[in-house]
């Protein structure tokens, strides 16, 4: 197989971070773009950046809308392949500041779908989200379901990014496949994320809101199951198509049952806080991966157990110093 020569952006986030190291592992070409924002610890996302750095891996301080410096980087570099991770994530903070989706996530991905617009050649795989699925009942969500009822400004953002991929792909050819992934969840993970807060709330003995009287099931999806399903995805964009698929680990937990997991591995009890569902926030998501089973060999073998030790494990070493 040819060297691919892969643009990251959002490398010092988490997904990044783990798929740069994957795909260096294996020899590809890598250069990471990120702007270090300071919407959860920007020393987090420099700790990343550093053990990238040892590896050998630069990550370059730029936002994405600065399409001069993009379009110099696909040229310096020979870009064969763009993975766009970057973005304005999380589904509460959307009802706060609404513009920081649009920034990042319309007029960020506007900008790179225009680069990409230049240099047809440049494959793309871009990060959409379970968000889409908005207030589906229908479970487990399918690609094929439709996606025009929704429940956060994030996922409404996720979903202008998939139907812009499809124009540009009807209109200049942009070869490109979007992932829609399902509560990603593991080491030098996001602060924001519910896994991670209880975890640093119980180390603390503080107490932890739980919306909706935990009456809320998430399909969990540990991140070295991503790494390998985008791994995939970045191998298998065919010329001129754009493609979505889920990737999910297709087995809702509860969210009661996440928690008492983390009990039992941090041996602490939590001081529960109960809350009314919260706006924007969904009961339920559940992955139908067929579709990415059969054409990415996307087959999640992480149970929530092993992937919430393994996070303990890295928090209880050092992380919860990050
Ligand atoms: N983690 C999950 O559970 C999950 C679920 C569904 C979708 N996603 C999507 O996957 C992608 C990666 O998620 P993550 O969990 O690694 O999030 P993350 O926030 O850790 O990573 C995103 C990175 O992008 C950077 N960034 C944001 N706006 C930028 C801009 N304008 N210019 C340059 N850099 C910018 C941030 O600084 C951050 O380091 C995102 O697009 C997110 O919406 C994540």
């Amino acid at each position: 197989m040819t060297q691919k020569k892969i643009l990251i952006t959002g490398a010092a986030g988490f997904i990044g971070f783990h798929l740069a190291q994957a795909l260096q592992a294996r020899g590809d070409l890598l250069i990471g773009i990120d702007n270090f924002n300071d919407y959860y610890s920007p020393s987090l996302k420099q700790k990343r950046a550093d053990q990238l750095a040892k590896l050998d891996i630069p990550i370059l301080e730029t936002d994405i809308r600065n399409a001069l410096v993009l379009e110099k980087l696909v040229k310096q570099y020979k870009i064969t392949h763009l993975v766009h991770l970057a973005a304005q994530a999380g589904v509460r903070y959307s009802l706060i500041n609404p513009q920081a989706y649009i920034d990042s996530n319309v007029t960020g991905f506007l900008t790179i779908l225009e680069v990409l617009k230049n240099h047809p050649q440049i494959k793309l795989v871009y990060a959409s989200s379970s968000s889409v699925y908005g207030n589906n009942t229908k479970v487990p969500f399918s690609v094929t379901d439709t996606t025009d009822n929704q429940a956060s400004f994030y996922g409404v953002t996720k979903k202008a990014n998939e139907l812009m991929a499809q124009t540009y792909n009807h209109l200049h050819h942009l070869s490109a496949i979007g992932l829609r992934f399902f509560t990603v969840y593991g080491p030098w993970g996001r602060p924001d994320m519910a896994y991670y807060a209880f975890t640093k709330a119980i180390c603390e003995g503080l107490p932890i809101d739980v919306f909706n009287n935990g009456n809320m099931e998430r399909d969990f999806t540990y991140i070295d199951d991503i790494v390998q399903g985008t791994m995939a995805a970045i191998d298998s964009v065919k010329k001129g198509k754009h493609r979505i698929y889920n990737l999910g680990n297709h087995h809702p937990e509860p969210l009661g049952k996440m928690i008492s997991l983390l009990e039992k591995l941090l041996k602490k009890k939590a001081k529960i806080h109960y809350l009314p569902m919260q706006p924007g926030d969904v009961l339920s998501t559940y992955a139908d991966i067929s579709l990415s089973q059969k054409e990415l060999g996307f087959h999640p073998k992480t149970s929530l157990e092993k992937g919430l030790a393994q996070f303990v494990a890295w928090y209880q070493k050092g992380g919860s110093k990050l």
